[in-house]
């Protein structure tokens, strides 16, 4: 069986977790073996990185650097690995979060983060050399205001959940960027309703691939 790369996105309080677990829930049901992943982190060495990240003040290209350091360990540690045993990957968060925190958010040059995305993506599987993208991204699509209404008190903010309104507004509009230049890869969901009717929408993506039945 091919491998599955599934990516999950949106900003802080878009509620893409339990969807997660739901998924891994209905692929382990169609007997596929499924690898549930996170950006930053997902090994030893990318997860010390992640909390680097999210907690020292640090300008936006060391950001960017360690972002695809980790990416680079993961996809070399965890996903070609579990691609090429033909697993479901469920990563939360890749490559389109950079482009929308540190591009969108941060105001990084998006032209130097597409020569990291390249560099640290490049991927030779036999004689095929490719740039890894995720088959898949599963887009949550919330108004700013309304994901900052959600986090509210849940817990203590990470650097990035600490932002302003206006910086989720920007990682926003670096999705909706990102998925216009990558219109078949991205599915865009509506999150700004009830948690089943996000669950249906998220379902219908995959069915419409004809990924689950
Ligand atoms: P998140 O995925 O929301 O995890 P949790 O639910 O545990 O808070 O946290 C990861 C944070 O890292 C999130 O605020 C987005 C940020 N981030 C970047 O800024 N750039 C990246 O490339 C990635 C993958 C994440």
């Amino acid at each position: 069986m091919n491998g599955l790369f599934i990516s999950f996105e949106g900003i802080d309080g878009a509620g893409k977790s339990t969807h997660i677990e739901g998924l891994a829930q209905a692929f382990h049901a169609q007997g596929r073996v499924v690898t549930i992943t996170r950006e930053p982190g997902g090994t030893a060495l990318a997860e010390k990185l992640r909390l680097l990240v999210l907690s020292d003040p640090m300008d936006a290209m060391t950001e960017a650097l360690l972002v695809f350091a980790a990416r680079r360990d993961h996809l070399q540690q965890v996903i070609e690995p579990a691609l090429a045993r033909g697993n479901v990957v469920l990563c939360d968060r890749f490559t389109d979060a950079t482009f929308a925190y540190q591009g969108g958010g941060r105001g990084f040059d998006l032209n130097l983060l597409s020569m990291l995305e390249q560099m640290v993506q490049t991927t030779a599987v036999k004689e095929n050399t490719f740039i890894r993208q995720p088959n898949l991204t599963i887009w949550f699509d919330l108004p700013a205001e309304v994901a900052a209404q959600r986090l509210t008190g849940a817990r203590t903010p990470d650097k990035f959940e600490a932002q302003p309104l206006e910086f989720f507004r920007r990682v926003a509009n670096g999705y909706l960027q990102r998925m216009r230049v990558n219109p078949v890869r991205f599915a865009r969901i509506d999150a700004d309703c009830t948690r089943d009717a996000v669950w249906l929408q998220v379902l219908s993506a995959l069915q419409g691939r004809g990924w689950l039945p």
